[in-house]
């Protein structure tokens, strides 16, 4: 049996993000659960009550760099260490056509799904590199959506540039920590019920996350810069 891995779940108030608190957790894991708001969500603090110490909640904006370098310290001040980073919170934006399209809508999405997974990787990178020994991984929640080779439809901008935009730095970001070790992903969750995929989704959150899952655990450094399926299959950029 390995020692239990440290992981970091951000936007873990509700959706994808809370249900990876609740596996990894119910693994044995210890959580860092970051949310805007941590204590307006029942499904954290009820999860919470439920662990004790092995689920820690921060408040954290990923649009704000002030909130992402305090939750940082925060972090740091309660582990020596982080293997996994899952940056999962993220916004649509309004379904934007053409016409309504609004750009300081575009901005802030970007500004979230793109920066937001960027600064939370850059100010965790010092935890990850003092993980203990299990290879130290950064998973980013990305959307088909954002693939230029598989777009064949029009409108939602925001969304579409943001998770583009996510993708490369992705891929960037591989290059970067290749010399720390750190193996990075882009994981495409599938059509999910979320408040974000709406309930014609096929896809529960339990077994969406529990697919991620699985593959976040055997992510290998060679994968690393990929956009994956959440079976760990290569999609399109
Ligand atoms: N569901 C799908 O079908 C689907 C498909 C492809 C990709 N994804 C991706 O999967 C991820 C999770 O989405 P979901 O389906 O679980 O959606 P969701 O239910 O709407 O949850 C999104 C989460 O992100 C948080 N968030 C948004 N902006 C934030 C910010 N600035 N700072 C901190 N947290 C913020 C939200 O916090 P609040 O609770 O405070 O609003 C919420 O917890 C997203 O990155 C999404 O793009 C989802």
């Amino acid at each position: 049996m390995g020692r239990s891995a440290r992981v970091v779940v951000t936007g873990a108030g509700q959706g994808l993000g809370l249900e990876f608190a609740r596996q990894w957790v119910d693994a044995g894991d210890q959580v860092i659960a970051l949310a805007r708001d941590t204590r307006a969500s029942t499904g954290l603090v009820d999860l919470a009550q439920r662990t004790g110490r092995q689920l820690i909640m921060i408040d954290c904006d990923i649009g704000d760099d002030a909130s992402v370098e305090a939750a940082a310290r925060t972090i740091g001040s309660t582990v020596d260490g982080l293997e996994i980073v899952v940056n999962n919170a993220g916004e649509r934006g309004q379904t934007e056509d053409l016409d309504s399209l609004d750009p300081n809508v575009v901005l802030r999405v970007f500004n979230t799904n793109t920066l937001g997974s960027l600064r939370m990787s850059r100010a965790l990178l010092p935890l990850l590199r003092s993980g203990h020994g299990k290879p130290p991984r950064i998973v980013h929640l990305s959307s088909l959506m954002g693939s230029i080779a598989d777009n064949q439809s029009g409108g939602s901008y925001a969304y579409r540039i943001s998770k583009a935009g996510l993708n490369m730095a992705c891929r960037t970001l591989a290059y970067d920590l290749a010399r720390y070790g750190v193996t990075t992903a882009a994981i495409h969750p599938g059509w999910v019920q979320t408040r974000m995929g709406g309930s014609a989704a096929p896809l529960t959150t339990e077994a969406a996350v529990s697919d991620m899952v699985g593959t976040i655990q055997q992510l290998s450094i060679d994968q690393s810069g990929q956009f994956l399926d959440r079976h760990g299959e290569p999609l399109p950029y």
